[in-house]
């Protein structure tokens, strides 16, 4: 039975990764944060109790601030691959926080491929990297598109990045970049601005609230479906050799873009309920982010098939749900 390790399992893609490799029949490992309260609920439907007999999901507490943490669960739980996807992922919050958006987000990458290294773990590396490397650069971006960050989350990503690349090359470990463009789903953080649109049009729809706030409705950008994704960095993890993949759908939307579809599938009008906010505005934006993810497809055959339109409404029907059962519950 194959072994795999995943930070970030809480997170929107770590919980449909740990989904998808169970599936497989892989034994998943999961690296959590502790916290004064629960933050699983992303994974509870998958949590079985490990003293169960043929349990395959096991959840370890753990920082990526830590090493030698990192190095005592690698060691203990000898992965044959490992989905590193822990990181602080709002590019907002990245300029406020960018000492510890570089230490988790960037250095985290380091002190998990040298933890891989000093105890000798022969195991496959996957870095969760981003489309937000691509930055200032227009599109589309592929694979060999120069990098221009526009924050300090891009910065940090651009990092782990080239350690990923650095440790394939001198050590000859066998590390991965995933470059994932925008991807999105019911699970995703309410704080990123697809989900916070269904969100709110949710919200508005049963009566729970009048306005949702936006900064810049202007920025384009290429949102897939995150569970579609981490198929992608499962095949990239088994392919012959390791190389670099961008995943996108190749097409392009702008934040208006989505607004008008949420709030048109919900039967309202996002002229009444959309109002602008600058505290949601970033000192350097980036304008536009479209994949070319040919080399995906040619070498790995994933594709994107669930695109922007259609994402945007299963969101709102997943939001809609839970606003009404908050309804409910008020009675
Ligand atoms: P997410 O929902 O924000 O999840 C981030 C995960 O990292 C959570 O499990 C979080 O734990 C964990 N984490 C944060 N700081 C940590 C720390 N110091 N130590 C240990 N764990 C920590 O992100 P996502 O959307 O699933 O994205 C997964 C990865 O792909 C991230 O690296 C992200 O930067 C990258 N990425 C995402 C996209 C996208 O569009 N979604 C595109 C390209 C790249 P808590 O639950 O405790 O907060
Ligand atoms: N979050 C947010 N909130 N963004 C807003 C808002 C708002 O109220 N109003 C407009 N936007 C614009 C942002 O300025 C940005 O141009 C765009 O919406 C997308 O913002 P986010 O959803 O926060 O995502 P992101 O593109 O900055 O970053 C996401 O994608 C990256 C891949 O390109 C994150 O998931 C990163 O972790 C990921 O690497």
């Amino acid at each position: 039975m194959k072994r795999a390790l995943i930070t970030g399992v809480t997170g929107q893609d770590g919980s449909y990764l740990a989904e998808f490799l169970l599936g497989r029949g892989y034994e998943v490992h999961g690296l959590i944060r502790r916290a004064s309260t629960f933050n699983t609920s992303r994974i509870d439907h998958i949590y079985t109790d490990p003293h169960e007999e043929g349990a395959r999901f096991f959840l370890h507490y753990g920082e990526l601030t830590d090493g030698s943490r990192l190095v005592t669960l690698l060691s203990r739980i000898q992965p044959d691959e490992v989905y590193h996807l822990g990181a602080q992922s709002h590019v907002r919050v990245s300029f406020d926080e960018p000492e510890y958006t570089g230490d988790t987000t960037g250095v985290g990458t380091t002190r998990l491929l040298e933890a891989i290294r000093m105890i000798g773990l022969d195991c496959r590396f996957y870095q969760a990297s981003s489309s937000e490397m691509f930055g200032a650069t227009p599109p589309p971006q592929n694979e060999l598109t120069p990098f221009h960050p526009r924050s300090p989350y891009g910065a940090a990503k651009v990092y782990g990045y080239w350690m990923a690349r650095n440790y394939r090359e001198a050590h000859g470990m066998y590390a991965v970049n995933g470059i994932l463009f925008n991807h999105e789903s019911p699970r995703r953080g309410e704080t990123f601005v697809t989900r916070k649109i269904t969100r709110g049009v949710a919200r508005i729809k049963a009566g729970l609230e009048e306005t949702l706030y936006l900064g810049n409705l202007d920025a384009v950008r290429d949102w897939g479906y995150a569970k579609e994704y981490v198929e992608g960095m499962w095949a990239m993890l088994q392919a012959d050799e390791p190389d670099d993949y961008v995943l996108a759908t190749g097409t392009a939307y702008t934040v208006r873009d989505f607004v008008e579809i949420a709030f048109e599938h919900a039967g309202l009008d996002w002229e009444k309920h959309v109002r602008f906010d600058e505290r949601y505005l970033r000192p350097s934006e980036v304008d536009a982010l479209i994949g070319d993810a040919s080399k995906a497809a040619d070498e790995l055959g994933w594709k994107a098939e669930v695109l922007t339109p259609e994402l945007a409404r299963l969101m709102v029907d997943a939001d809609y749900e839970t606003a009404l059962a908050e309804v409910r519950s008020k009675g």
